[in-house]
C-alpha cells in the first residue's frame, strides 16, 4: 500500500517537474538562438542577472493561451510569453515581468496581460517597485480585441500604482502601437542601444500617411528617445548595462511612497570642504562653468546618477547621496544655452521633481539661470504652459527643499527654481550670486533709456549706468536684507552646509489642502 502511494505521487512530482521544465523551454532552442543573435538575452537571463540569486519566485509559469482561433490551438507555449515572479534585488523585494520574445514574438493577449496585472496586484498591496522587462510584438493579432483590453488594464493599473510604488520599465526590443503607453505612464524607461525602438506607428505607416522614409532606429530607436523626445530617461548599451541602471537606481528610491528611500552609509566625511569650488565661478558672468562639477564635488564620493542626461541639457537632474540620504538635484546648467529655462527643460524638471515629491525624496536645486527663453519658437510651443510645470511641481513638492543660488537668478526664473517665497525650506547664496529682476544691460536700457539716447557718448554712459546696476543688484546681500536667502556661504562649505540642512529638515511635515487632485497645467 505504501509503495503503490509512493508511485502514484512521484508519478503528480514527475507531471509537475515534467511541466515546470516546458514552460523554461520558452520558444525553444531556434528561437532562443535568435534571440541572441541580436545581441538580446532571453526573458529569463535577464531575470537571473536582474534578481539576487536565488530569490525569484516564478508565478503562473503554467498559465498559456486559450484561443482556438487561427491556428493558435496547435500551440499553447507555458507561461504564454511572459515570465512574471517576484524576488529581491540587493535584499530589496521586487516585482516583475519580463516578456519572452521567443514565445508568439512576446506578443501580449489574455493571459499574457492577466500574469501581469496580477504581479503588478501584489506590488501594489504589498507596496513593493515593478520591474517591466518590454521585448514584444504588441498586441497579439490572433486573440484581437482581448488582446486591447488586457493592455487596457495594465494602463489602468499603472496609472493608480503611479505614486504608489515605484515602475521602471525596460525596453529591450520591440514596443510598438497603443503598448508605449504602459511603459509612457511609469517612473522611469531605460532603453537598449541599437535593439530597442518604441513608436505609436511603425515605420511602414508612417511612410504611408507622411510619406517619411525612416528606419526603426531613426524612428524610435533609444537615441532618438533620449535625446529628442525625452521619453527614455537613460540608455544602455546592452541588456546587461540596462539591468545595472535598474539596480543603481534602487538605490536611491524607496519601496513605496511610505517608506523613506534607503539609507546609504560611506565612508565620505560630512565635514569635506570642496576647495575645487571656491573658484569655479568664472569673473567674466558670461562665461560658463559646469554645474555637474557642484553636484560631483558635493555628492557622496562624488557619485551623481545622472537622469535623462542626453535630453534638455541646459537643465541637470538626478539622484545623489548626501551623509547617505537619498536627495534628487535639478540644477541648471550655464554651459548648454546658458542655462536658460524652455519649454523642454521645465518638463523634465518637473517630472522628475514630481517623482521625488512622490516617494519621499528630498530635493535639492542649484541655481545659475538667465530667466526663461524668449522667442517665437517658445511661445507658439508653449512656454507658459509648461514653464508653469516646474512652477506648479516646486510649489506643490512638500519633501524638504534647499536651494543654492550660485550665480544668477533673474527674473521669473528666480521665483520658480525653489525661491522661498515659494516653499523653498533653507535658501543659500553664494557670494557670487546676482539676483534681480534681469541683467544689467536689459535693465538699464528700460530704467535709464532717455539718458542714454541724450548722453554725449551713449555707449560709455550705458556702461557706467550698468556697472551702476551691477554694483547694487548683482549680488545676494538685498535678498538677504530681505531673508529671501537664510545665508551666504562660501563655495567651499556647500557640502557640509547641505549635510546639515537636510539634517534639520528629516522630519518635516507638510502637507497640501486635501482634494481629488490638483490640475497641473499639462
Ligand atoms: C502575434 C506576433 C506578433 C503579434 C510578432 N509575432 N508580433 N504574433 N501577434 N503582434 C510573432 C511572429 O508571427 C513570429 O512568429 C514571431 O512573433 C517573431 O516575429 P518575427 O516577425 O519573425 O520577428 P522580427 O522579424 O524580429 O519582427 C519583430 C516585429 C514583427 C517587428 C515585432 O513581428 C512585427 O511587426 N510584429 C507585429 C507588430 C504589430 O503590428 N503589433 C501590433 C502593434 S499595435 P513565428 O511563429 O513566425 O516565429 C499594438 C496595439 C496595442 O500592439 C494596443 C494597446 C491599446
Amino acid at each position: 500500500m505504501m509503495k503503490e502511494n509512493k508511485e502514484l505521487l512521484d508519478a503528480k512530482f514527475e507531471k509537475l517537474k515534467r511541466l515546470k521544465e516546458e514552460a523554461l523551454l520558452g520558444g525553444g532552442q531556434k528561437r532562443i538562438d535568435a534571440q541572441h543573435r541580436r545581441g538580446k538575452l532571453t526573458a529569463r537571463e535577464r531575470v537571473e542577472i536582474l534578481i539576487d540569486k536565488g530569490t525569484f519566485r516564478e508565478m503562473d509559469a503554467l498559465a498559456h493561451h486559450h484561443s482556438e482561433d487561427f491556428g493558435l490551438n496547435k500551440s499553447r507555449p507555458l507561461g504564454d510569453g511572459v515570465v512574471t515572479g517576484y524576488g529581491y534585488i540587493n535584499g530589496n523585494k521586487v516585482a516583475l515581468f519580463s516578456q519572452d520574445f521567443t514565445v508568439l514574438g512576446g506578443s501580449l493577449a489574455e493571459q499574457h496581460g492577466r500574469k501581469i496585472v496580477k504581479i503588478m496586484e501584489i506590488a501594489m498591496k504589498s507596496g513593493m517597485p515593478v520591474i517591466g522587462l518590454n521585448d514584444s510584438g504588441g498586441a497579439r493579432v490572433q486573440e484581437g480585441v482581448i488582446s486591447l483590453g488586457a493592455y487596457a488594464d495594465i494602463f489602468l493599473l499603472n496609472t493608480k500604482s503611479s505614486g504608489v510604488i515605484p515602475q521602471i520599465s525596460i525596453v529591450m526590443g520591440p514596443c510598438a502601437g497603443g503598448a508605449v503607453y504602459s511603459p509612457a505612464i511609469t517612473d522611469f524607461i531605460i532603453m537598449v542601444k541599437n535593439t530597442s525602438y518604441m513608436f505609436v506607428t511603425g515605420p511602414k505607416v508612417v511612410k504611408t500617411v507622411t510619406h517619411e522614409d525612416l528606419s526603426a532606429e531613426d524612428l524610435g530607436g533609444a537615441s532618438v528617445h533620449s535625446e529628442k523626445s525625452g521619453v527614455a530617461h537613460f540608455t544602455a548599451e546592452n541588456d546587461m548595462g540596462a539591468i545595472d541602471i535598474v539596480k543603481n537606481l534602487l538605490r536611491f528610491i524607496p519601496a513605496n511612497n511610505t517608506e523613506e528611500p534607503p539609507f546609504n552609509p560611506n565612508s565620505d566625511p560630512l565635514n569635506r570642504l570642496n576647495d575645487d569650488l571656491q573658484y569655479i565661478i568664472p569673473a567674466n558672468p558670461n562665461q560658463p562653468y559646469d554645474i555637474k562639477t557642484v553636484i560631483e564635488s558635493v555628492a557622496d564620493n562624488s557619485e551623481f546618477l545622472e537622469v535623462h542626461s542626453a535630453y534638455a541639457e541646459n537643465i541637470v537632474v538626478g539622484f545623489i547621496h548626501l551623509g547617505g540620504r537619498s536627495v534628487g538635484v535639478i540644477a541648471n546648467q550655464p554651459m548648454v544655452m546658458a542655462g536658460v529655462l524652455d519649454i523642454n527643460s521645465s518638463k523634465k524638471a518637473a517630472r522628475f521633481i514630481r517623482f521625488c515629491d512622490a516617494f519621499n525624496i528630498s530635493l535639492l536645486t542649484f541655481e545659475d539661470v538667465p530667466g526663461f527663453m524668449p522667442g517665437k519658437d517658445q511661445e507658439w510651443g508653449g512656454i507658459i504652459a509648461n514653464g508653469a510645470k516646474l512652477l506648479y511641481a516646486y510649489c506643490e513638492a512638500t519633501v524638504p527643499k534647499v536651494t543654492v543660488i550660485t550665480r544668477k537668478a533673474y527674473g521669473g526664473a528666480y521665483d520658480v527654481m525653489s525661491s522661498k517665497h515659494i516653499g523653498g525650506d533653507l535658501n543659500f547664496a553664494w557670494p557670487t550670486a546676482e539676483m534681480a529682476v534681469m541683467g544689467a544691460k536689459g535693465a538699464v536700457e528700460i530704467i535709464f533709456k532717455r539718458e542714454i539716447s541724450e548722453a554725449e557718448d551713449p555707449i560709455a554712459k550705458q556702461k557706467e549706468l550698468e556697472e551702476m546696476y551691477n554694483d547694487k543688484f548683482a549680488n545676494p546681500y538685498i535678498a538677504a536684507s530681505y531673508g529671501y536667502v537664510d545665508d551666504i556661504f562660501e563655495p567651499k562649505f556647500t557640502r557640509q552646509r547641505l549635510i546639515d540642512a537636510f539634517n534639520i529638515l528629516e522630519n518635516k511635515i507638510d502637507k497640501n489642502p486635501p482634494k481629488k487632485h490638483g490640475n497641473i497645467p499639462m
